[in-house]
C-alpha cells in the first residue's frame, strides 16, 4: 500500500500539484470548512501549532490548518521559555516564521502566553534570579521589560493574547505562587500583568486562560476562577475573556451521557453563567478529549469522544459572547496527550482526543464540532 508520505512525495517530486490535492486524498470526501460553517455564525475556527516537522514542517499538516482554519495558536513557540530561554536571549525565530506565513494565508493569530503561573513553566533562569534589597520593585521592572519586549516584537500582528495562564491552584483553588508572585503578592502580579499587555498590546482582546472543567473534581478550580475574575473586576484590571482551554474528557470518571456526565455539564453552565454575568467573554482556546477511560475499540472510542465533544459544545457554545473555538492540535498523532504523563490509556493505545487521525481523515469529533456550531445560535455584529 501506498503511504500518504510517498503520495506527497511523489506529487511533489513531479511538481504536480499544490498542496490540495494530497490533503484532499487524506481526507476522503470533501468536507466544508470547520472556519467556513463557523463564519456563518460568526464565530472562527482554529487550532494550536507548533513550529515542529511533524506540524508546521509537514506540508500535509499545514495544508490542513489552512482548510479547516481560519485562526491559530503556537503551541509552544511564544511562551516565555522559548522565547527567552536565557536572560536577554531572544529567539523568536520559529514563531515569527509561523506568522508569516499565517499572515500571508490571511489566518488570523492569538498570543498564547505572556505568563504562565505554575513555577516549573517559568524560565529556570527567572525562579534562578536574584532580586536584590528591592524585590517588588525588580520584579516589575522584569513584567515590564518581558512584556514590553514580546508585545513589542509581535505587535499588531497578535490581536488576543493569553496573558496570565492557569493561575489557579485546582487542588485549593488558591493563587499559585511562583518567583513574580512571592515578592508582589499574586492578585497584584496579575493585575500588573493585565496593565502592562493594556499598555503595551492596546489592541488585543486580553485573556485569563485556565482548564477549569465541570466535573466534581473540578469544583474548587471553578471556584478559585470565579473568585479571582472577581477580584480583577473589583481592581479594575483589564481582563475581557475567560479562555476555556476544555481538555474535556475522563480526566476524571465523567462519562458523556450518562448521570454523572450530565450533572457536569449542569455545574458547567452554572459556572458559565457567573462568568458572563461579570461581563466576561468566552473562548475555547485548548479543546481536545483525554479518551483514556473509553474502550480500545477505534470505532466506540471515536463515537464516544464525538458524543464528549458535542455534548461540551451545545453547553458552551450556547454563550453568544463565544466566538472563537481552538483545538488543541488537528491530528491524534501530532496531540500533547500521546505523551503527557497525567494522561495515558492504562492498555497504553495511542489516544484519539483530535478531530482528525494520524493520517489526516477526518474522525467523528470532526463532525460534532461541525454539528455543535451549526446548531449554535448565530452571533449579532
Ligand atoms: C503543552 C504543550 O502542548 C506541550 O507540547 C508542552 O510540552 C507543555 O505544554 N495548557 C496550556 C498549554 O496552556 O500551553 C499546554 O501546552 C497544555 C495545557
Amino acid at each position: 500500500m501506498t503511504s500518504r508520505r510517498e503520495i506527497i512525495k511523489a506529487l511533489a517530486g513531479a511538481a504536480l500539484l499544490p498542496g490540495a490535492l494530497p490533503l484532499a486524498r487524506a481526507q476522503g470526501p470533501a468536507h466544508e470548512p470547520l472556519k467556513d460553517i463557523a463564519a456563518r455564525k460568526g464565530m472562527r475556527f482554529g487550532t494550536a501549532i507548533s513550529h515542529g516537522r511533524n506540524q508546521f514542517g509537514d506540508p500535509a499538516y499545514r495544508a490542513l490548518v489552512e482548510r479547516e482554519c481560519n485562526l491559530i495558536v503556537l503551541e509552544n513557540e511564544m511562551k516565555w521559555q522559548a522565547l527567552e530561554p536565557a536572560p536577554g536571549k531572544l529567539e523568536f525565530g520559529p514563531a515569527d516564521e509561523v506568522i508569516a506565513w499565517a499572515r500571508g494565508k490571511g489566518i488570523a493569530v492569538r498570543g498564547h502566553n505572556l505568563f504562565w503561573q505554575a513555577e516549573k513553566w517559568l524560565p529556570a533562569w527567572v525562579g534562578r534570579q536574584n532580586f536584590g534589597p528591592q524585590p517588588a520593585k525588580a520584579v516589575e521592572q522584569l513584567m515590564r521589560t518581558h512584556v514590553s519586549t514580546v508585545c513589542g516584537h509581535f505587535g499588531k500582528a497578535i490581536k488576543s493574547w493569553d496573558v496570565v495562564n492557569e493561575a489557579v491552584d485546582p487542588a485549593d483553588g488558591k493563587l499559585r505562587q511562583n518567583a513574580l508572585t512571592r515578592p508582589l503578592g499574586a492578585l497584584a502580579q496579575i493585575d500588573l500583568a493585565f496593565r502592562l499587555a493594556r499598555e503595551h498590546a492596546p489592541q488585543a482582546q486580553l485573556v485569563y486562560n485556565d482548564y477549569m472543567r465541570g466535573d466534581a473534581g473540578s469544583a474548587r478550580h471553578r471556584a478559585g476562577v470565579l473568585t479571582l475574575l472577581a477580584e480583577l473586576k473589583k481592581r479594575g484590571t483589564p481582563v475581557h475573556a475567560l479562555g476555556l482551554q476544555s481538555h474535556i474528557g475522563s480526566w476524571d470518571l465523567s462519562d458523556s451521557g450518562s448521570d454523572k456526565g450530565r450533572a457536569d455539564l449542569a455545574e458547567w453552565r452554572k459556572f458559565l453563567d457567573e462568568v458572563t454575568g461579570m461581563g466576561y467573554d468566552l473562548l475555547i482556546t485548548e479543546l481536545d478529549v483525554n479518551d483514556r477511560r473509553l474502550p480500545a475499540d477505534i470505532a466506540k472510542r471515536d463515537a464516544g469522544v464525538a458524543a464528549a465533544t458535542r455534548d461540551y459544545l451545545d453547553v458552551t457554545l450556547s454563550y453568544p459572547r463565544l466566538r472563537d473555538i481552538l483545538v488543541w492540535g488537528l491530528a491524534d498523532n501530532i496531540s500533547w496527550l500521546q505523551t503527557w504523563y497525567e494522561a495515558p490509556r492504562q492498555d497504553k493505545l495511542p489516544m484519539r482526543p483530535t478531530p482528525f487521525d494520524g493520517e489526516l481523515k477526518a474522525k467523528p469529533m470532526r463532525q460534532a464540532i461541525a454539528d455543535a456550531i451549526k446548531a449554535a445560535p448565530p452571533r449579532q455584529g
